[in-house]
């Protein structure tokens, strides 16, 4: 599956910000976007729940035959947990997350990201049950939510709204930001 066009959109901001900090691809399931970081030599840790996901993330860079190769580490963890806070004294240049959703996690995405860094975030809306799943309203945004979520940061993109999709319906429907952190 192809990175998220959202991406495209970001890389020059990370490719001058995030020389030593690593981006976290949060949730990064196969590793689609932030192995696009990647191919533009940004360190990445790709974290998830899965080891399967992880195993195909260190598959795919084992078959690619990139000639600069960024710092990249691996990160198995549940963001779920309720006793731990597993972001708690991280930093990152960036926190990206595509297609995941768990709101107890956005005060500390928040602190994670270092100042003057960004979030990338781009996931389903409550408009989706239309086109396919996810249809659990704990998976599914607000209209609103994520530039009320960030809207102390400085907001470099936002979109709401019904694009096409490689799916049955050829639909879905999103929201997207691109946000700065304060310095
Ligand atoms: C729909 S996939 C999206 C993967 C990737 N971000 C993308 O856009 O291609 C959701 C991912 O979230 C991961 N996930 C679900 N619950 C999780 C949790 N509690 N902690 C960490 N990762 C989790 C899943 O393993 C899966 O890889």
């Amino acid at each position: 599956m192809n990175h998220s066009p959202l991406l495209e959109k970001a890389i020059q901001l990370l490719d001058t910000e995030s020389l030593h900090i690593p981006v976290l691809d949060l949730a990064c399931g196969s590793g689609r976007n932030g192995l696009y970081l990647v191919n533009h030599n940004i360190p990445v840790v790709f974290a998830d729940i899965k080891p399967s996901a992880l195993e195909q993330v260190k598959t795919t860079l084992a078959n690619h035959n990139a000639e600069v190769k960024p710092s990249i580490n691996f990160w198995q963890i549940d963001f779920e947990q309720t006793q731990i806070t597993p972001l708690e004294g991280k930093s990152f240049s960036a926190i990206i997350v595509f297609r995941y959703l768990h709101r107890a996690l956005f005060d500390q995405i928040k602190q994670a990201v270092t100042d003057g860094g960004y979030v990338i975030y781009e996931t389903f809306t409550v408009d989706q049950p239309e086109f396919g799943r996810p249809n659990n309203p704990n998976y599914l945004l607000q209209h609103g939510e994520l530039a009320e979520i960030f809207s102390e940061w400085e907001i470099i993109h936002s979109f709401e709204g019904v694009i096409d999709a490689n799916n049955e319906s050829g639909k879905q429907a999103i929201a997207q930001i691109i946000a700065r952190k304060p310095k």
